[in-house]
Order: structure tokens, then sequence, then C-alpha cells
């Protein structure tokens, strides 16, 4: 239980009596004292009287005695609560016990269909996805750890009208040599040299069509091709997933052809419930409240004039399937921003449908840009999109040689193995750790370093936590008393109570840089403390009351980066 949730609990009654109905306290960390609460000014003005007269009888009635070792009225009519040692070392003591952290799993848990990564049968991997596998994979381990049911979707781009120029393609460098380049991820020159030739040359623009004919009419060969397509890229995908440390495995491809069945009876559906409208040939729902610029209506094209079903469809078919088959309750989209209007519009779609009614909702998760040092989107120097594992590649690279040269005693196999840990690690926290509605600069220089907000400074606080342990030959007692004299000691332990309240405010934001943020306090608070307080040099009790400290911080350190994705080596 949290210290703010704990305070609250304390306040609100006395608040309510005073108020004569229910006031929130807002208790908040303070400078002054360890919290305050101002509430008192706001009820103040409503009731007519003095400030400071309230926060008085607030505190004659707030039961603290066991909580708080001084509570006062200071300034205008702040509630100054200081809270006592005993009751903080309490609760570091339990949570020190408590194999969880401190956070509970949910009793509310949800069915959470969770759509992200969904990369483009051959077409290369951009930082876009990034962005997406990074992030919905961070909130796929979050919510499993708080007990929610959650379905991993990744939405592969794996059918439409580009598959019979890259079936073309395929046919005309066979299909051995197609296999080859495509697993060697070298997905962009096969895309483009199909796209060069479907622009260029007529007859092979013909044969595209043909085959995209033949495609959806369910042609055995032409399938037998697609799916080679579908599968090489599916491995290369699977690379690039296990490089990247996230959680996504062959079982969670659910492409867009697996909606192709589907497809007509959604559009059958939505013409029965009288919400299909013809514009320019196509058939369309006009979501309610979804206006363009001019204040038109704007339209969801669920079926195209040439009888073909595109990107809209597939995803009504896909929540129709989500929340009627797999029963799903929260339906979360990690998608960029661009596409915010599209998911807006297959939502209120979806809703008028019956097939996303409260209380399932349908969520959103945008994310900006990576952008390049220039403060532009991110481009290769020949100006194209950046290759994916490029950029994992030269983290890699780059984190290796600094862990060479900070370590020159590292084995090779060693080296190898935290310049992984480290060099994913700080591509995957520079993106959680940036507010995900914002662009970001990719600056290899400040997500490397050891100082600051990065992963390198959280995996570093770990493994100097791991080496005390080694010094000291033996684990922390967990039982063991907890004793919090110094102010260093106090600051730690108020950072480690804090832990379940921000991951219970991340289960409902998913916004990671909120727990990024924490965990940098947190390395920050060590630090302080450790620089303070001498742990192995110190005697018996405080000895041990210190060993707690530091193995509790290691322990939500590496919990903390492990739900954001991130290792915890134990040196660097
Ligand atoms: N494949 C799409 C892209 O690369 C993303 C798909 C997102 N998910 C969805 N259900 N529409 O932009």
């Amino acid at each position: 239980m949290d210290l703010e949730k704990l305070l609250t609990d304390r306040l609100a009654p006395a608040f309510a009596t005073v108020a004569g109905g229910p006031v929130d306290p807002v208790v908040r960390r303070s400078q002054r004292a360890d919290f305050q609460s101002d509430a008192a000014l706001a009820l103040a003005r409503r009731l007519g009287r003095p400030p400071r007269t309230i926060a008085a009888e607030v505190l004659d009635r707030a039961d603290l005695a066991d909580l708080c070792a001084a509570a006062e009225v200071s300034g205008p009519g702040f509630l100054n609560l200081t809270v006592a040692d005993g009751a903080l070392a309490g609760l570091v003591s339990a949570l020190a016990a408590d194999p969880r952290l401190g956070v509970p799993r949910t009793t509310t848990p949800d069915t959470v269909v969770i759509d992200y990564s969904a990369p483009n049968v051959a077409k290369e991997m951009h930082v876009g996805h990034l962005r997406s596998t990074v992030i919905g994979d961070a909130a796929a381990r979050l919510l499993e750890w708080l007990g929610h049911r959650v379905v991993r979707a990744n939405h592969l781009g794996d059918w439409g009208t580009p598959f019979g120029m890259l079936i073309e393609h395929l046919v005309d460098l066979g299909g051995a040599e197609a296999a080859h380049e495509l697993s060697m991820g070298d997905l962009d020159s096969f895309y483009k040299t199909a796209r060069a030739k479907f622009d260029a040359d007529e007859a092979f623009r013909e044969r595209s069509r043909r085959r995209v004919v033949a495609l959806q009419g369910g042609d055995e060969a032409t399938l037998r091709l697609w799916r080679l397509l579908v599968e090489q890229s599916e491995r290369y995908f699977l690379t690039v997933y296990d490089l990247l440390d996230v959680t996504l495995t062959e079982r969670d491809f659910q492409g867009e052809s697996s909606y192709n069945d589907l497809l007509a009876p959604v559009v059958e559906e939505l013409d029965r419930l009288g919400l299909l409208r013809t514009s320019d040939g196509a058939a369309c729902v006009f979501p309610p409240g979804q206006v363009g610029r001019d204040g038109e209506p704007l339209p969801l094209i669920v079926r195209k004039s040439d009888g073909g079903y595109g990107y809209p469809a597939t995803d009504l078919a896909a929540i129709r399937h989500r929340t009627g088959t797999l029963g799903a309750t929260r339906l979360l989209y990690v998608v960029g921003l661009p596409q915010r209007r599209h998911f807006e519009m297959v939502y209120a779609a979806a809703a008028q449908a019956g097939w996303l009614v409260a209380p399932v909702r349908a969520e959103h998760v945008g994310f900006g840009s990576i952008l390049g040092p220039d403060g532009r989107m991110l481009r290769s120097r020949a100006g194209e999109s950046v290759k994916l594992v490029g950029l994992l590649e030269e983290a890699v690279a780059r984190a290796t040689a600094l862990a060479r040269e900070r370590n020159p005693e590292l084995g090779e196999a060693e080296a190898a193995e935290v310049g992984r840990a480290v060099g994913i690690g700080a591509i995957k926290y520079a993106d959680l750790s940036s507010d995900r509605h914002k662009d970001y600069v990719l600056d290899w220089e400040r997500m490397l370093s050891l100082d600051g907000n990065t992963a390198p400074y959280l995996q570093y606080a770990y493994s100097r936590i791991r080496s005390i342990f080694r010094r000291a030959g033996a684990a922390a007692r967990p039982d063991a008393p907890v004793s919090l004299a110094e102010p260093a000691e106090r600051a730690l332990a108020f950072e480690l109570v804090g832990f379940a309240a921000v991951v219970t405010e991340v289960e409902r934001s998913l916004e990671f840089h909120h727990l990024a943020g924490y965990l940098y306090r947190l390395a920050a608070a060590f630090s302080a403390f450790y620089e303070r307080c001498p742990v192995l040099r110190a005697d018996g009790p405080v000895r041990e009351s210190r060993l707690v400290l530091c193995d509790l911080t290691g322990r939500v350190l590496r919990q903390g980066l492990h739900l954001l994705g991130i290792r915890s080596p134990e040196r660097l």
C-alpha cells in the first residue's frame, strides 16, 4: 500500500466531517514535509471560512497517530505531514517480504488484445514499427504481470493489391533465390525491385493484376507462392524480435489475411443494420461525430467500388473477432499517431454496429516519430527510411565497444552479452522514457551515457547492488529489522514504497515514461544513499537494515526494467 493512499484514507473521513460531504484530500509529496495536503484551501473558499481553521479542524479529527511523527498546519492552510520512521520502516519490511514488491494482482482482470508491431510482408520494418513493438511489448509484460489475460495480436500486413506484383517478382526470381533474399532480410530491395518493374513494365503490370485476381480467387498455385512470401518474412521478423528481446512469437502473427472470410459477413451485417451508404460506388459507413475540416461527414470505406475490401473493413472484422470470439474487454492499438483518425472512425463504426459496447473499450495507444539529429524524420544518408536491424546492430556494436573500454577485464563472450543487453536496452529505454505522444530525437551519445535518465544508468545501479552482495558473500535477510535514521535512507524508502502506485497508473495510461522516470528517481535515491551510508562497513543491525534496502532497490530496478523489456546484467 503506498503512502499517498494510506494518508488519503486517514484524512478523507476527517475532511468529510468538516465539509459535510466527501472531499479529496489531494495528498502530494512535498519539499517542506514528507507530504502535503492543500485541500483545506479550496474547501475554505467553498465554506466561506478561514483555511487555517479548517485545516486545524481536519487535523483534530484525523487519525494519524501511528503513521505520522508530525502533522501541522502551515502557511495559508496547508497540512504538512511527516511520516514516522517506524511506519515507513514497516512498509519497507512488508515490501521486502513480498515477492510482488507491493504490487497486487488485479481483482478485475481484463482480456486485453494488444495489436502491436504489425510490419508488412516483404517490406522492411521501419522505426515506426520499432516504437510499436517496444511500447506494445512493454504493455503486454506489464498487464500480464498484473494478472490480466493478454492476447498479442501481430496484425501483419499480408494481404492486398501489392501482392500481385510481389508474387510476379518472386516468379521472375525463382522461389529459391527469392527465399534467400527475403530470409537475409533484404526485404527493401525485394519490394523496391518489384515496385520498379511494376512502374516501368506494362506486361509486368498486367501479370500482377491477373495475379491479384488469382490470389483473391484462392488459386492454389498462387496461394503457395504467397505463403512463401509470408513465411520468409515472418521468419525474418522473428529474428528481429529475438534481437530486440520482445515476447512476440510465431504464434502471435494474426495477419490481415486471417480475417478474409469475415469481411463479407461484416459488410453484410453493416448493411442489415442500415449503416451503409454508397458514395462514388463504394460502400461506406459514416460514423457519427466524424467530420472533416469542411464540416462534412467522413466516410469509412468498407467495400471499394471494385468490390475489394481494404484496411478499414479488415479492422472492423478484427474488432468483431476480438470482442466476439476472443472475449476481449480491452482493445489496445499501438500504432503511430497519423492513424488516429482511422481508429476513431473504426471504433465509432464498430460501436454503432454493436461490436464494441461498454464496458469493453478500445484505445489507440498512439505515438510520435523518431527524429534524426537534425530534428527531422530519421533517414539514412541516402535519404531512405532507416532499416531497423541496422539501428539495432549499431546500438549493440557501440555498447560492446563501450563495455570493453570501461572494463578491459571482460571476456569476449561477456562483453558481447553486456553489449547486447546495454545496446538494446538503451534503444528501448530511449523510446519508453519519452512521452509517447511526442516525437523524440535519436541521440546515441545520450542514450548510451552512464549518466542521466538512460538504460545504462539504471543497469549500472543494478550491477552495483549485485556487486555489494558478491562482496558481502551473502544475500540480505528480508526479515531483518529496518531502521531509517539517515535522511538518505528515508528518501530511498519513500521511493521504494512508491513502486505500486506507478505501476497501477501505467496500467491505465500506458505512459511508460512514468515508470521510466520512477526507476530513474529510485536509482538516483540509491546513489545518494550509497554515497552517504556505508553498507558493508556498518555494524550489525545497521548493516543488515541497509542490505535490505539495497536488495529491495535491486529487485525493484530489475522488475521495473523487466516490465520495460530490458535486461539487468549482474555486472557491466
Ligand atoms: N501494418 C500497418 C502499418 O505498417 C499497421 C497495422 C496496425 N494495426 C491495425 N490493426 N490496423 O502501418
